[in-house]
């Protein structure tokens, strides 16, 4: 590449890490939310705008509403691109956009196509930052930097063993064999577990000071070696749609895709446009402005490890109101214990033990210690009328 251009592409680069986006993809499985949650045709949902993945997957799951909730103004600018985009593009673009993450015709598209169904701030800020799509939309900011970093030292130390795991047609049976018996140790020894007890490489993945400490101050790596063996012995490497691109450097098939993007859902996903409001502010202030009962179900996310024990409290007391009876809702933790709803919070929102224990087992990334399901316990007396959100 001539100098000229090489220069031209490092200030590119540069100046992409100023976007704002820290997440481009919602790195939960969406497996999980979806038996989590188990929405009903038409429901009520709130979730965590962050990528924008999750409240796209709750339409294709049939959900009449969704709140798509964040504090940060980028990822609700990411979201609204997304949500323009699934109303009107065909699969293949869907596909480049937003699986790979880089779509030659991008700009072409996005004047032709997104720009005239964005408005304010969302046109303002794709005006400035729609290169980010031809440039690569998940190598552009902090985190997908150090996962490109992180991706290309493990397929260095991974091998031909690892590309075994992501291109053979193994069953989990034999992958778990062969990566126990040959990749284990090698991923997993007193170098790397010393490396991720250093703040300092920790905090390229844990955006959150107080959640990164407590995990550090937890030894977060012993139960993360665990639930990664849970995972290459469950569910197929080169069908996870989290892991692929940072072991194989390429996404998963089309098909094996967050459940927005799969080419079957693209009918489903159309009316996203109408069903998405997107919220700007703290989950916590946002579910206390909603009516009672007016939501069937909630995705939070790891954002309770990110709250205050001020905002946790309020956050269970919120939901407890705001959910119907039955209401559903799934959270995500790098902690131990999970936060958890306690003293009279607890009894309207009860854990379900079975179904969380099983959640956690098949969340394919790997990366949380625990999934919880909580269920809006009935409300003595009368139950309020269906609101809308
Ligand atoms: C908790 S982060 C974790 C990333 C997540 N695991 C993912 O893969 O998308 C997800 C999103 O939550 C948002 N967030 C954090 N605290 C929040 C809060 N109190 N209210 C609303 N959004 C919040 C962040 O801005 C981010 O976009």
């Amino acid at each position: 590449m001539p100098i000229r251009r090489r220069r031209r592409h490092l200030r590119l680069r540069l100046r992409a890490l100023r976007s704002g986006i820290a997440y481009t993809r919602v790195f939960e499985d969406d497996e999980t939310d979806r038996r989590g949650l188990a929405l009903t045709s038409g429901a009520r949902v709130l979730v965590i705008a962050s990528a924008g993945d999750r409240a796209l997957d709750a339409v294709a799951w049939g959900a009449g509403q969704v709140v798509a909730v964040d504090r940060s103004p980028a990822q609700l600018r990411l979201a609204a691109l997304k949500v323009a985009a699934a109303g009107v593009l065909e699969s293949d673009d869907l596909i480049a956009l937003f699986s790979r993450g880089r779509h030659p015709q991008a700009r072409r598209l996005y004047a032709a196509r997104l720009r005239p169904r964005l408005e304010g701030p969302d046109r303002e800020y794709w005006d400035g930052w729609i290169g980010l799509l031809e440039l690569g939309l998940h190598g552009h900011h902090p985190l997908g930097w150090a996962t490109a970093i992180g991706g290309a030292c493990l397929r260095l130390v991974g091998g031909r063993t690892l590309r075994a795991l992501t291109w053979d047609s193994l069953d989990p049976t034999a992958q778990a064999r062969l990566y126990e018996s040959r990749l284990r140790r090698r991923y997993w020894n007193p170098l790397t577990r010393w490396m991720l007890g250093r703040r300092a490489i920790v905090r390229w993945f844990a955006a959150d000071p107080s959640e990164r400490r407590l995990m550090l101050g937890q030894r977060f790596h012993e139960w993360l070696e665990e639930r990664i063996s849970g995972v290459v012995a469950t569910s197929l490497v080169r069908e996870n749609p989290y892991w692929m691109p940072v072991l194989a450097g390429r996404p998963a098939a089309p098909d094996h895709e967050t459940a927005w993007l799969r080419p079957d859902a693209i009918d489903a996903v159309r009316p996203a446009p109408s069903r998405i409001r997107l919220a700007e502010g703290s989950v916590v202030d946002v579910l206390e402005t909603l009516s009672p009962g007016s939501l069937d179900a909630v995705a939070l996310s790891n954002v309770p490890d990110w709250l205050t024990p001020t905002e946790l409290a309020r956050l269970w007391e919120a939901l407890a109101r705001a959910l119907v009876p039955g209401g559903r809702v799934v959270l995500r933790s790098t902690l131990r214990p999970s936060p958890a709803p306690a003293g009279s919070a607890a009894t309207a929102l009860v854990v379900d033990e079975i179904a969380s224990r099983e959640l956690t087992l098949h969340e394919r990334t790997g990366i949380f210690a625990s999934v919880t399901l909580l269920v809006r316990a009935p409300n003595p007396g009368p139950t309020a009328s269906a609101t809308a959100i």
